[in-house]
C-alpha cells in the first residue's frame, strides 16, 4: 500500500508534500503550527478570525481594549447597528499579523490564511476586502476561502497585482456549492488553484444541516472528481474531515487527491494555541462527549465538546470589544436570545442562554472546545504521562505520522 509521501502537491512552481494543516479559528491554529507545516515541506494555515484580538495577545497591542473604550457607552445598548471596525486599523492587525508570520517563515512549503465570509462584521465587504488585501500586501502565499460560498470574494481583489500569483482556494461541502463558485467567479478570468472539499466529520461550523449524518466525504469527493473530469477542470482537489492516519490519507489521494487537509490531530500538539489543560480535554474525550449543536449564532451548526464551558453561558453580548459576527444591519443571533433570556427572568442575577452563544467572547477565551468527529481517537495518538496527562506531541510528529504511516498505524512518541 502507498503512503503520502509517495505523492506531491504540485501548486505553480511548487512541488510539496501533500498534507495541509487546516484553519482553525480563533488562534488555535497558530503562526508557529503554520510555520512547522511549512518547514515541513507541506502548507499551513493561520486564521484571520478576530485578528486584532490575536494581535493583542502576539504583539502586545490594545486593538480590543481600545474599541472597548471607544463604544463603552453601548454596552447597554441591544442595537448593536453603531459598532464598527476602524479599517485602518484592521489593516495594521492584519500586517502585523500575517507580516510577522511571513518573516520567520523557513523552508520549501507555505503559509496560508484561512479567511471567513462568516465574519461579517458589521460591514460584510469593506471588511472583507481589506482583510484579503491586507494579506496580499503582506506577503501570505495563498488564501482559504473558508465559510461561505464566497460569491464576490475574489472580485474585491481582482485588481491587486498579486491576484494572479498569490494561491487561491475555496473550502466546499458540495459539488453545488462549488459549481455556483465557479460561475460567480468566472467573470474575473481565474480558477482557483485548489479546492478543499470538507466533509461532515471535520471540527468547526460544517457546511451541511442538522442531517450532516447522512453525507460522507468519499462520495462527495468522487462526486466533485467526477465532474471536474467531465468539465476538463484539472484544480487540485483537497478532502478534508476525518482523515485520521497517514493510510486514510493514502487512500484518497489514490483516489486522485492532490492533498489532504487535516486538523484534528494537531490540536494536541505542542505548537497549537488551546490552553494545555484544554487539550487534556480533548484527549480525555470519548465518542459521547462530542456533540453538533446549533449554538454558535452563525446559524451552521457546530460540533464541540459537550463540556465546553460556552454551552449554556450566559455572557453580556460583548460585541463593543469583539462584534465579529455582527451582519450588515448589526445584529447577531446571540443578541436576540440573550435579551429574550433577560426579559424572561428580570430579576436573575445570571443567566443563562442555551441555544446560542457568545461565539466571539468564548472562541477568544478557549471556552468553547470545537473539535473533529474523531476527537475521542486523540488519546490513541500518544502515552501518558505518570501523573495520568496524556503527552502532548509536537507538529513534527505528527506531520511526519501522517506522511511516512501505512497500515492504518499511528506511531506513538518515544
Ligand atoms: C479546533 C478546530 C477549529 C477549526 N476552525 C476552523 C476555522 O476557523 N475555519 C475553517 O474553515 N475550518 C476550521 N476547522 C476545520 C479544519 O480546518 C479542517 O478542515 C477539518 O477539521 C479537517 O478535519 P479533521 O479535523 O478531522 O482533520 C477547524 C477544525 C478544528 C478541529
Amino acid at each position: 500500500m502507498k503512503r503520502v509521501d509517495d505523492f506531491r502537491l504540485h501548486l505553480g512552481k511548487h512541488e510539496l508534500v501533500p498534507i495541509m494543516v487546516g484553519g482553525m479559528g480563533v488562534d488555535i491554529s497558530t503562526a508557529e503550527l503554520s510555520l512547522e507545516a511549512a518547514r515541513l515541506g507541506g502548507i499551513g494555515h493561520i486564521s484571520d478570525a478576530m485578528v486584532p484580538t490575536v494581535s493583542d495577545r502576539r504583539f502586545n497591542t490594545k486593538y480590543v481594549k481600545n474599541k472597548q473604550i471607544q463604544y463603552k457607552f453601548n454596552v447597554n445598548n441591544s442595537d448593536k447597528a453603531i459598532v464598527k471596525f476602524d479599517l485602518g486599523l484592521l489593516a495594521e492587525a492584519t500586517a502585523l499579523h500575517v507580516g510577522r508570520t511571513m518573516e520567520a517563515k523557513r523552508g520549501e512549503g507555505l503559509v496560508f490564511i484561512n479567511c471567513m465570509e462568516k465574519l461579517t462584521m458589521n460591514a460584510p465587504r469593506e471588511t472583507l476586502r481589506v482583510r484579503l488585501r491586507t494579506a496580499l500586501d503582506a506577503g501570505i502565499d495563498g488564501i482559504t476561502l473558508a465559510a461561505g460560498l464566497h460569491l464576490g470574494s475574489l472580485a474585491l481583489i481582482e485588481d491587486h497585482p498579486r491576484f494572479r500569483d498569490v494561491k487561491l482556494g475555496i473550502i466546499v461541502s458540495s459539488l453545488r456549492a462549488l459549481q455556483l463558485f465557479l460561475k460567480k467567479s468566472a467573470r474575473t478570468g481565474r480558477l482557483p488553484d485548489y479546492v478543499v472539499i470538507e466533509g461532515p466529520l471535520a471540527g468547526g461550523h460544517l457546511g451541511f444541516g442538522m442531517d450532516w449524518a447522512q453525507y460522507d466525504l468519499a462520495s462527495i469527493f468522487v462526486e466533485i472528481r467526477d465532474w471536474m473530469k467531465t468539465e476538463q477542470l484539472d484544480i487540485p482537489l483537497i478532502p478534508a474531515g476525518g482523515i485520521f492516519t497517514g493510510s486514510d490519507a493514502a487512500a484518497f489521494m489514490e483516489m486522485g487527491a492532490a492533498a489532504v487537509q487535516v486538523a484534528t490531530r494537531f490540536t494536541v500538539s505542542n505548537e497549537c494555541g488551546l490552553p494545555k489543560d484544554v487539550q487534556q480535554e480533548y484527549l480525555k474525550a470519548s465518542d459521547t462527549d462530542i456533540v453538533v449543536n446549533t449554538i454558535s449564532p452563525t446559524g451552521y451548526p457546530m460540533r464541540m465538546l459537550k463540556n465546553s464551558p460556552a454551552i449554556g453561558a450566559g455572557s453580556r453580548p460583548n460585541c463593543e470589544a469583539f462584534g465579529y459576527l455582527l451582519d450588515s444591519s448589526g445584529n447577531c443571533q446571540y443578541i436576540d436570545a440573550y435579551n429574550r433570556e433577560v426579559a424572561c427572568h428580570p430579576d436573575a442575577k445570571k443567566i443563562r442562554v442555551m441555544d446560542k452563544t457568545c461565539l466571539c467572547t468564548h472562541m477568544r477565551n478557549f471556552q468553547l472546545w470545537t473539535c473533529g468527529h474523531y476527537t475521542y481517537r486523540l488519546k490513541d495518538t500518544t502515552r501518558r504521562n505518570e501523573d495520568g496527562s496524556y503527552r502532548l506531541l509536537s507538529a513534527e510528529h505528527i506531520f511526519r505520522d501522517y506522511q511516512f504511516s501505512t497500515d492504518n498505524k499511528i506511531a506513538l512518541p518515544e
